[in-house]
């Protein structure tokens, strides 16, 4: 959500914002733009739209030169997407740009003191009020006496006059070797090279460059030139810095020969699987074993509930996490939504464990459900797959999923690899209490052998898309399910709708009786998950109340299951697995059906319209 990057060193820094532009597209598409310091001017070239429909062909007719600058991708928020919105924004002297990825939320009461003191606005942004405010505490450091760091505290004052959340890069013409960055809310790095620094929203911008960054703190303000970088807390006197390495490479985030990063990523899909397993899966013991959860095995036995907080497809993974932990540990759970989960006052009674599920570690409702738990003295755990992202720094303790980038703004191989990491965990918490390890090695074999059960059904991609391609211009759709696999209907659904705008509803296939089968006719197909498990019978009949109404059924069923294909127009077959593992091999044809859709219906299925990965606003 918004991308923001920061260059100072040697090399020309027009190309290498644009290029780390490009790597956080994902983030935010509506516009994008870069700031460059040239002879005591700032240079701004922005535009509405992708990057390469827009900013870098303005670029290209109106080059911009100087080895110091600052760029933006952007998700809006306030404002319509349009040029002048577009980042960066300058300050009333035109000598200070400012990219803002965050809200300001007191910005109208900024912007109404500014207007009176004859500030003159081009934008309807809450960035443009912060680059105003920032450039009126610079004029007034400055008419005092000039100091190096004088953009730096003037950064500093401007931000303990504001309400809300940010990621920022500041440049300023008169001084011309620095970058000043901020951060609360909205994640920012400092990416460390040769003669060179950077400031990026995340590793992606970067990694071409560095493998060395330092996770910068809430409030944190960093001072960046070629040669160092200095950082100072705005709430304590310190601030905690660490230089970490990342674990991944350039050519991890590339699409390689793959039409869109979705499509890659669902491939990845038996690796990222097998990743998540590694050194996790102990035979010997009949458990799954974990480095990072923090927890004595005495404190694991004494969990009474867990509350699992997330959104969107993680919150999809949460539901499938209750059926695991429950079925196998006993422990009651509860899901939340994080975003009701923090405003809603719920009562948490002692011994209860939240945990949240997070692919990029960001999303703001989650992190605020994490601290919320933290405040009330509840121990937060965590799943997640960005390392070193915020809510992997803040939780007490959790579990990567090692998926590497995922770049696709549809989740599609983290949400499988939280599904593995929460079986995972289940049997973990089961095997503390009354789970046999007969039935654990029974689930330990079925997971290892999951990586090869997505390789089989990625090799259905073929029929998977000439189905998809058969519907591909119905309006609207069902996905139904019961069981383990009704939050995989829900995931369908999303996935869907999501990517190719259809209207799709993810039910359960036995509630539809209730109300929403009124919506089945012959021009509304269901997606309806059947395979071979306790509830198969319930949901045929279910089946059978759909095809009553002559709405066409494509079928995701078990291999060998025959009677499927008298009832249902199309089948995909899914290979046989334990019924609390069906999810995760259920998720790979859903995905790839929602692909194929939109594909077939011509939209850009790694950008989708209004969305954008990683939420990091509340
Ligand atoms: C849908 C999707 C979103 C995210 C949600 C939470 O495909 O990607 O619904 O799942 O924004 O994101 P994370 O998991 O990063 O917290």
């Amino acid at each position: 959500m918004c991308g923001i990057i920061g260059y100072v060193g040697k090399k020309a820094a027009s190309p290498v914002l644009l290029e780390g532009l490009r790597r956080l597209e994902y983030r935010g598409y509506d516009s994008s733009g870069v700031a460059v310091l040239g002879n005591s001017t700032v240079e701004v070239r922005k535009k509405k739209g992708k990057i390469d429909e827009g900013l870098a062909h303005e670029i290209q007719s109106r080059p911009v030169n100087g080895d110091v600058g600052i760029g933006h991708t952007r998700w809006a928020t306030h404002g319509p997407p349009c040029d002048e919105n577009s980042h960066p924004h300058l300050d009333q002297s035109e000598k200070i740009a400012v990219v803002h990825n965050g809200v300001i939320e007191n910005f109208d009461v900024l912007k109404q003191r500014l207007l009176k003191a004859g500030h003159q606005f081009h934008s309807t942004t809450d960035t443009e009020v912060l680059a105003h405010l920032i450039g009126e505490h610079y004029a007034k450091r400055r008419s005092g006496k000039s100091e190096s760091n004088t953009l730096t505290l003037a950064v500093c004052d401007a931000l303990r006059e504001v309400i809300g959340t940010y990621g920022l890069a500041v440049i300023c013409t008169e001084q011309p070797d620095v970058i000043v960055g901020a951060r609360r809310g909205s994640p920012l790095i400092i990416g460390i090279g040769d003669g060179e620094n950077f400031l990026a929203s995340d590793a992606n911008a970067i990694v071409a460059h560095t493998q060395r960054v330092v996770y910068l703190n809430d409030y944190d303000v960093a001072t960046v030139t070629r040669a160092r970088f200095d950082v100072m807390n705005l709430g304590t006197d310190t601030a905690k810095v660490q230089i970490s390495q990342l674990e991944f490479q350039a050519e991890d985030s590339q699409r390689g020969d793959f039409e869109h990063f979705m499509l890659k990523e669902i491939f990845e899909q038996p690796r990222t699987v097998e990743n998540a397993l590694r050194g996790r899966v102990d035979h010997e013991g009949a458990t799954a074993r974990f480095g990072g959860l923090n927890m004595s095995s005495a404190e694991l036995r004494s969990i009474e509930r867990i509350v699992i907080a997330a959104s969107g497809t993680s919150w999809h993974a949460a539901l499938v996490g209750e059926y695991l932990i429950e079925e196998f540990a006993h422990l009651p759970v509860e899901v939340e939504f994080a975003h009701e989960f923090c405003y809603r006052n719920a009562p948490l009674q002692r011994d209860t464990v939240l945990l949240v599920l997070s692919q990029s570690g960001e999303t703001a409702d989650t992190l605020a459900a994490l601290r919320e738990a933290k405040r009330r003295g509840h121990r937060a755990l965590a799943i997640v797959n960005v390392v070193g992202s915020t809510i992997a720094r803040e939780s007490d303790g959790g579990i990567y999923m090692h998926a590497g980038p995922e770049i696709g703004v549809a989740s599609t191989k983290a949400f499988v690899s939280t599904l593995t990491v929460l079986s995972l965990l289940a049997v973990h918490l089961g095997r503390m209490r009354m789970l046999s390890a007969g039935r654990a090695q029974e689930i330990l074999k079925a997971l290892e052998a999951a990586p090869k059960q997505i390789e089989a059904l990625l090799k259905q991609n073929e029929e998977i898309k000439r189905i998809a391609v058969k519907y591909a211009q119905a309006e609207d759709f069902f996905f139904l399910s019961r069981g383990y696999n009704f939050p995989i209907a829900l995931e369908g659904a999303l996935k869907l709708k999501e990517i190719s705008y259809i209207h799709a509803e993810g039910y359960s296939a036995a509630e539809m009786k209730h109300g929403p089968i009124a919506l089945i006719d012959s021009k509304t197909p269901t997606v309806f998950l059947v395979p071979q498990d306790s509830m198969y019978d319930k949901t045929m009949a279910n089946l059978a109340m759909i095809r009553a109404r002559k709405g066409p059924i494509i079928a995701i069923a078990t291999e060998g299951d025959e009677q499927i294909r008298k009832v249902a127009e199309d089948v995909i077959y899914l290979p046989k697995t334990i019924e609390p593992l069906n999810p995760i091999l259920a998720s790979v044809p859903l995905q790839l059906f929602a692909y194929h859709i939109a594909t077939a219906r011509g939209c850009d299925v790694d950008k989708p319209r209004n969305l954008a990965k990683s939420v990091t606003v509340e």
